[in-house]
C-alpha cells in the first residue's frame, strides 16, 4: 500500500512524457455548444452534457464508442462525436425522447407529490446494454442454434461472474428454477437436470433446489439420484410434503422392480 504514490508518480510522469512527443489528436473537451443536439436542449451546457453522457454510459454499462463515431482504445479526441453514422446513437435519442413521454405521463398521475418516481434509462437498463431479464438471457443461450443446457449453464456463470451484486439481474434460486421446469415442460429432462444441478452448486442450502433436481432425475430415469436428492431436500426441510410423497412412490417403484 505504502509503495502505490510513488509507483503513480512515476506512472505519470511518463504519461505526460509520452504526450508530448506521440502525434496524437487534440485532446477532448466538452464543447460549450453542441453541434448536433436533437434531442436534449441545443443550448446544453459543456457540464451539463458531461453528465448525461457519463450518466449514459454507467446506466448502460457500456463507453462512448457504443453510440459514437470511434474506436474503442482510441483517444477521445480522435472521436466524431457530431457524427450520427453509429446507429445506436439514433437509438439513445428514441429512448431519451420516450423517457421524456414517460416523465410527462407520469407528472399527470394525480394526487401528485413531491414524492414522484423520476424513471431515467438507468430504472430498464440496470447497467446493461439491452435490459433483458436473467431468464430471457438464459432461454436466448438456450435456443440459438446448436446449443444445449451447457450454453445456459456457461451464460449463467458469464452474468454472473460479471453482474452479480450490481442489480442487473436478480441471480435468485426461482430464476434457474423456472429456467429448469420450462425445459422439463418441453421434455428435455437431461436439459433440465444440468440447470437444477447449478441451481443446487449455487443454492446447496436450498430445499427447493434440491426438490427440483430430484424431480428432473426422476423424469430423466436416474431414480437412484433422485432419491439422494429428494433425502437431502427433506433433511434441509422436513416440512417438504412433497419430497416425501416423492420418496415412497420412488422406493416401492424400486422394490417392486427388484429381482
Ligand atoms: C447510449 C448512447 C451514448 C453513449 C454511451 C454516449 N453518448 Fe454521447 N451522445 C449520444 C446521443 C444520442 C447524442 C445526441 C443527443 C441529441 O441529439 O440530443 C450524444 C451527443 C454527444 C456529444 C455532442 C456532440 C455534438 O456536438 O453534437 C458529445 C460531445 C458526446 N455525446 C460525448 C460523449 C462521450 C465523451 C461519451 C462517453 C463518456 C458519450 N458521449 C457516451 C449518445 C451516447
Ligand atoms: C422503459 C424502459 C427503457 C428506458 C427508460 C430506456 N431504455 Fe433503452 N432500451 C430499452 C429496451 C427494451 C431496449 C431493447 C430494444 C430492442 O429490443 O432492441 C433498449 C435498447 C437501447 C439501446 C440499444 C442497445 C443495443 O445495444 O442494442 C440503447 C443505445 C439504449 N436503449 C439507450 C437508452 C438510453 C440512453 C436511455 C435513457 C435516455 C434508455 N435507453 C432508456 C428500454 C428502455
Amino acid at each position: 500500500m505504502s509503495r502505490r504514490p510513488a509507483r503513480l508518480f512515476v506512472l505519470s510522469t511518463l504519461l505526460a512524457g509520452a504526450a508530448v512527443f506521440a502525434e496524437e489528436p487534440a485532446p477532448f473537451s466538452w464543447p460549450e455548444r453542441a453541434e448536433n443536439l436533437t434531442s436534449l436542449p441545443a443550448d446544453l451546457p459543456a457540464e451539463n452534457l458531461r453528465a448525461v453522457m457519463t450518466g449514459f454510459t454507467s446506466a448502460l454499462g457500456v463507453r462512448c464508442s457504443h453510440c459514437h463515431d470511434g474506436e474503442e482504445g482510441a483517444p477521445l479526441g480522435a472521436y466524431d462525436f457530431v457524427s450520427d453514422a453509429n446507429p445506436k446513437k439514433q437509438t439513445a435519442r428514441v429512448m431519451l425522447d420516450m423517457l421524456g413521454d414517460i416523465n410527462k405521463k407520469l407528472r399527470t398521475i394525480e394526487p401528485g407529490g413531491p414524492a414522484r418516481v423520476n424513471m431515467w434509462c438507468h430504472t430498464c437498463h440496470r447497467g446493461h446494454a439491452r435490459p433483458t431479464t436473467l431468464a430471457e438471457e438464459l432461454r436466448d443461450a438456450y435456443a440459438a442454434e446448436g446449443a444445449g443446457a451447457g450454453a445456459v449453464v456457461a451464460r449463467y456463470r458469464d452474468l454472473r461472474a460479471t453482474y452479480h451484486g450490481r442489480g442487473t439481474f436478480d441471480f435468485g434460486e426461482h430464476v434457474l428454477n423456472q429456467v429448469g421446469y420450462q425445459m422439463l415442460a418441453e421434455e428435455k429432462p437431461v436439459d433440465a437436470v444440468q440447470v437444477f444441478e447449478l441451481n443446487v452448486e449455487m443454492y446447496p442450502q436450498s430445499a427447493n433446489a434440491h426438490d427440483s433436481l430430484g424431480e428432473g432425475l426422476a423424469a430423466a430415469g436416474n431414480h437412484a439420484g433422485a432419491i439422494e436428492h429428494y433425502e437431502l431436500s427433506l433433511q434441509l426441510d422436513p416440512g417438504n410434503d412433497n419430497a416425501r410423497e416423492m420418496l415412497k412412490q420412488l422406493r416401492s417403484a424400486a422394490k417392486s422392480a427388484a429381482p
